[in-house]
């Protein structure tokens, strides 16, 4: 058997993506989920790799999930922090609940899921952490003051993590996708998506799962350990930091 590897949201949109793309590419995957059970079981019947649930923003959950993941297929040696939810509102009307959610789930996440892993990882001298973060924690976004400061924390944490952990053998890196084709972006309103964002993608198209999928497959490979701390950009040329 491969290396173990964790995929939070790892049953839908770009997650699901990644999560078959490691089983490809030989790795032992578990794929967390945090409430679509429908969706979850046809992931795991069509894919044949195990789905645990649990909500990435609590810290117990985590540890709990992470041990159970643990007993069931061995150390986890890489850990994709993939799962992010959008609650888009001009900050004029946006709820203290809307920022709460975006917050813990898409940043709170990186250390409920880091914390417990990484003292595993550092004792074994080796492991890869993969933060997907996005193009709008690197631009900002009108409607996504909450979602842009928690991807643009997931940056900083990324940075931050890299150099305590290089020594130890473990990477940690930042993809920034830009619009992919999955459920969240399909749920921008259709006039927004045609009017104010296809017309800023150099490219002419939303990117798929699958091109953010074969990044992360390339970071988590032994061919990328001397690249850690680093951001990279999959966006169809939408922004270039
Ligand atoms: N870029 C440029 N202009 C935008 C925009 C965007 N992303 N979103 C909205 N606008 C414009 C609208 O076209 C509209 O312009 P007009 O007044 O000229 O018609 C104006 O802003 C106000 O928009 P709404 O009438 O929709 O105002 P609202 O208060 O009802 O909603 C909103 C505002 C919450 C921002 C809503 O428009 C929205 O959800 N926009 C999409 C925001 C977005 O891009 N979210 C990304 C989700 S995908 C994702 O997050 C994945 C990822 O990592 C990339």
């Amino acid at each position: 058997m491969g290396r173990v590897a964790l995929v939070t949201g790892g049953s839908r949109g770009i997650g699901a993506a990644i999560s078959k793309a490691l089983k490809a590419a030989g790795y032992s995957v578990a794929a967390n989920y945090g409430g679509n059970d429908e969706a979850a079981q046809k992931f795991k019947a069509e894919t044949g790799i195990p789905v645990y649930k649990w909500d990435v923003s609590s810290f117990e959950a985590c540890s709990e999930g992470i041990k159970q993941v643990e007993t069931d297929l061995g150390p986890v040696e890489v850990l994709v922090n993939n799962a992010g939810i959008t609650r888009d509102a001009m900050l004029h009307r946006m709820k203290p609940e809307q920022w709460t959610a975006v917050i813990n789930t898409n940043l709170g996440s990186l250390f409920n899921m880091c914390r417990p892993l990484i003292e595993g990882m550092r004792a074994r001298k080796f492991g890869r952490i993969i933060n997907i973060s996005s193009i709008n924690g690197q631009k900002g976004q009108m409607g996504q003051t909450n979602y842009s400061a928690a991807k643009a924390g997931d940056i900083g944490f990324t940075k931050a993590l890299a150099q305590e952990s290089a020594k130890a053998g473990i990477t940690v890196n930042a993809i920034c996708p830009g619009y992919i084709n999955t459920e969240m972006v399909q749920a921008v309103p259709k006039d927004v998506l045609e009017k104010a964002i296809l017309p800023l993608i150099p490219t002419g198209r939303l990117g798929e799962p699958e091109e953010i999928a074969r990044v992360v497959v390339f970071l988590a490979s032994d061919d990328a350990g001397f690249i850690t701390g680093s951001t990279i950009a999959a966006n169809g040329g939408q922004y270039m930091a």
